[in-house]
């Protein structure tokens, strides 16, 4: 007899991107992360941490990180609920939406795999809706497809586009299920999906302090929702899910909003020379609104280049997947990391 139940004995493990330890030479631009170190002000927090917030058990509703988020968002606190990660939140919603196959998981690919995993865990039949070769929102599929929780994440991972606000109106509209935008790019795009929240009582947009605040170690995404829709999902997530540091680090890095701009819009000068200096060397790149961009080559296959750079001490992330095998996706660093990284695209494509 299995130890597990059926559906983990079948199923594939999510694989994470590699994490070398701290301190290994090595220019990482394969998991996504911000190349600037988190806000001065946030690292001043966790420096004077008073003993006694780890004493104590946490506040469960992380009500301290909800005012910041208030502030700086203009919404009110109890339309938040925070997470250990914007992970943690999308968990809470399979778990607390998802069953079999009358309450499907509806996701367009290629996206974020952990959708797939997630729903496989709950279990949770899902219904997956390839993007069109343009990435048009596929809105007349995903409607039929009648899920429990419909999930789009915009900017999307890996090819970086943003769905247009008209397209999530119509799809908000008309779900019957909860619509979740995954905004975990967002603070490198044009625009959010954040004021359809107003509008709509079953739409959660979800964030994340891993990208546009580099404090992916910390832990710390949240979800913006009607109160009506979050009753369920306080009733899910676990009582102590967000640990003392990681509420007071993220309201202090949450408030320092101009610290994150200033990061973020140096992240999109250099997105844009990067994917200059690539089409150069002759990859395809599609124009990514993320901290990122998705690049085909036309000379060397992307798998080799992966292996081939990787040897060089840089990490890019490759996918042995349909529609992406011959891609790459490469996280903007610094200038420093994106030439270094040109450099040796150019010794190894000549
Ligand atoms: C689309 C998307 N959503 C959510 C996440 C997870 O973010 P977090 O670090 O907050 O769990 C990622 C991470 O790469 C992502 O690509």
């Amino acid at each position: 007899m299995s130890y597990f139940r059926p559906a983990i004995a079948v199923m594939k493990a999510y694989v994470p991107g590699e994490q070398p330890k701290p301190g290994t030479q090595i220019i990482k631009l394969n998991t996504k992360e911000n190349p600037y170190p988190p806000s001065p002000k946030a690292m001043e927090v966790l420096h004077h941490l008073d003993s006694e917030w780890l004493r104590r058990y946490p506040d469960p509703l992380a009500r301290e990180f909800c005012t910041a988020v208030s502030e700086a968002l203009a919404v009110p606190s109890d339309w938040v609920i925070v997470g250990n990660g914007s992970d943690d939140i999308l968990n809470v919603l399979v778990r607390a939406c998802a069953e079999g196959r009358d309450r499907t998981v509806v996701y367009l690919i290629p996206t974020y795999v952990l959708y797939r995993t997630l729903s496989a865990i709950q279990p949770g039949e899902v219904v997956e809706i390839p993007y069109p070769i343009d990435f048009k929102l596929p809105i007349n599929d995903l409607i039929a497809a009648n899920g429990a929780i419909t999930l789009v994440a915009s900017p999307n991972s890996p090819s970086g586009h943003s769905v247009p606000l008209d397209d999530l109106c119509q799809l908000a509209s008309q779900v019957s299920g909860v619509l979740a935008i995954d905004e975990a790019y967002v603070d490198f795009a044009e625009y959010s999906a954040l004021p359809l929240v107003h509008e709509f009582e079953n739409v959660i947009v979800l964030r994340t302090l891993s990208k546009g605040y580099s404090l992916a170690g910390l832990r710390i995404g949240f979800g913006i929702a009607n109160p009506k829709l979050l009753e369920g999902l306080f009733k899910v997530k676990d009582s102590y899910n967000i640990d003392a540091i990681a509420t007071l680090v993220g309201a202090a890095a949450m408030r320092d909003q101009a610290y994150k701009n200033a990061c973020a819009d140096k992240v999109k000068v250099s997105r844009a020379k990067l994917s200059i200096d690539l089409k150069k060397l002759g990859f395809t790149i599609r124009d990514s609104q993320g901290n990122f961009v998705l690049a085909t080559p036309s000379i060397s296959h992307a798998e080799h280049l992966y292996i081939a750079l990787k040897e060089r001490g840089i990490l890019v992330r490759y996918f042995d997947q349909p529609r992406l095998n011959d891609k790459l996706r490469i996280t903007v660093g610094n200038d420093q990391q994106n030439q270094t990284l040109i450099e040796a695209l150019v010794s190894l494509i000549k």
